[in-house]
């Protein structure tokens, strides 16, 4: 996560760590983009992500229905998150309300989707990578740039 590499203030001491973290920085970028090679991290939102929601989610979370009101359909709203405040917390899938509903065991009343098959493995591995990724999602009509604090 290139954002989060630096915290400013705390470490921008002398020019010369501030070249060094330059280079780090542009390294860790570089290797990011390089890197898009075997399945860790390559998640890509409207390939992957959007599908799954699609299928499973919006019709209780979309257009028509927004339990809990959380609607998943759209970017904005997604990241707001719903009644228990955000689901969606960019790098730590882990947290993420959205990720914890889904890998509740089957029995579990609270996991999601509320009706319908459970996801499988497989997708339930991908909103983790994504999310853990930064979750990002890119918007057809308005791209909103990545802030640099998150949280
Ligand atoms: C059949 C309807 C239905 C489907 C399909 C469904 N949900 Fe839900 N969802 C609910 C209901 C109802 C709630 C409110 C809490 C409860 O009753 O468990 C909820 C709550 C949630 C919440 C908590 C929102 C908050 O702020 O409290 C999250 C996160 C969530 N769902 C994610 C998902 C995801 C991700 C999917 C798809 C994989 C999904 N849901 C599919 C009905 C559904």
């Amino acid at each position: 996560m290139p954002f989060t590499l630096v915290t400013p203030g705390v470490i921008w001491h002398t020019p010369a760590m501030r070249e060094g973290l330059k280079t780090i920085g542009l390294v860790a970028l570089l290797c990011a983009s390089a890197n898009a090679g075997p399945a860790e991290k390559t998640v890509d939102f409207a390939k992957h992500i959007q599908p799954i929601l699609a299928k499973s989610c919006y019709r209780c979370h979309g257009e028509e229905k927004q339990e809990h009101e959380l609607r998943l359909d759209r970017k904005a709203d997604a990241m707001k998150g719903g009644i228990s405040g955000k689901v969606i917390i960019p790098g730590d899938a882990k947290k993420s309300l959205l990720y914890k509903l889904i890998t509740l065991p089957e029995e579990s009343l609270d996991v999601m989707p509320a009706m319908g098959p459970l996801l499988n493995e497989k997708q339930k591995k991908l909103i983790k990578n994504w999310i853990d990724s930064g979750a990002s999602w890119p918007e057809k009509k308005t791209v909103e740039k990545p802030k640099s604090e998150t949280k």
